[in-house]
């Protein structure tokens, strides 16, 4: 099959949304109603054969050297080691110029996992999924902190907070907070003498509560911020009368399995996996 490779522009959203639709072997890590802005980003690729889009592959340069996959799809006829033949070099050369060093990979889309794998790509770690199904609280935690709602003034603090806390791959930018403050039910920041000094997002899937997210600045952890953080978390998800708090963490990060175990989380399974690829200096 004649393959022909392009960048995407904003005039390739229907056929890539016909895609989406109808391919049985697609991936998305972003909202569709998004597409056409992504469509322009670059490395958004586009592969044809004879005249027919058959795949797409779209990296997003998160930070300056790390590149998530953000959408792959491809024609069921396609095999994926074909696709991945064809559209992970020009991704790769693509990134390369733009800075990126390593590309990242995180969910659990079994057609994909193992074919990126026989392409390079490792596992770098696995996100858990832990479940809660009361309201028991071992601790209120820390009661100086001022827990508040979030407001846009908190977002330089917030994506401060989240360089110091996170490993690259897992820093919000501030618009990812921004969609957070504009579509969560619940996002707070922990105040300590005018300092933000932790967040808590949580969201509602269906009858179950999603705790999303909580952190700490290092320079104040180990103090119970977090404690309180999610005892608060569990008031709200209380009042919303919902059935389980539902929540994922890396499966290397034993502090926040610590405390999630200590609020009586039982782990149910294996959510994810990460996937990580340094781009080599020449590449064929
Ligand atoms: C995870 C995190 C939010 C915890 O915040 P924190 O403010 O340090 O937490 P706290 O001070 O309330 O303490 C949590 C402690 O309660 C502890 N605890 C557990 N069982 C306990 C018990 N029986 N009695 C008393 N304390 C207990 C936890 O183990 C933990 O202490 P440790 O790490 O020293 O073992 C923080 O470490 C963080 O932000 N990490 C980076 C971001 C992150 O990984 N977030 C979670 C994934 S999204």
């Amino acid at each position: 099959m004649e393959i022909t490779i392009r960048q995407a522009t904003a005039a390739n959203e229907k056929e890539v949304l016909r895609l989406i639709r109808d391919a049985r072997r697609v991936c998305l890590h972003f909202k569709v109603e998004e597409l056409k802005d992504r469509l322009e980003t670059e490395p958004f690729l586009v592969a044809y054969a004879r005249g027919r889009l058959v795949g797409f592959m779209f990296w997003d340069l998160h930070y300056s050297y790390l590149a998530r996959l953000r959408g792959a799809g491809l024609a069921d006829r396609w095999p994926v080691s074909e696709y991945l033949r064809a559209l992970l070099p020009p991704s790769l050369e693509s990134l390369r110029a733009q800075g990126a060093a390593t590309l990242a990979y995180v969910g659990s889309d079994d057609w994909l996992i193992e074919p990126l794998q026989e392409h390079g790509f490792v596992v770098d770690n696995i996100i858990l999924a832990y479940q809660k199904a009361d309201w028991a609280v071992p601790s209120r935690g820390n009661q100086e902190v001022l827990v508040r709602p979030t407001q846009p003034d908190d977002f330089p603090a917030l994506v401060a907070l989240d360089q110091a806390a996170f490993e690259p791959l897992w820093q919000n930018t501030a618009r990812v907070f921004q969609d957070v403050l504009a579509n969560y039910p619940y996002f707070v920041v922990a105040e300590l003498e005018g300092t933000v000094v932790g967040y808590q997002f949580s969201s509602l899937l269906g009858d179950r509560g999603y705790l999303a997210r909580v952190a700490v600045h290092p320079d104040y952890q180990g103090r119970g911020i977090g404690t309180r953080l999610l005892a608060e978390a569990i008031a709200f998800f209380k009042q919303e009368g919902v059935r389980a708090i539902i929540l994922n963490t890396q499966q290397d990060n034993q502090a926040s399995q610590r405390l999630y175990r200590w609020f009586g989380f039982k782990l149910v399974g294996e959510e994810a996996v990460v996937l990580k690829f340094n781009i080599p200096s020449e590449f064929p």
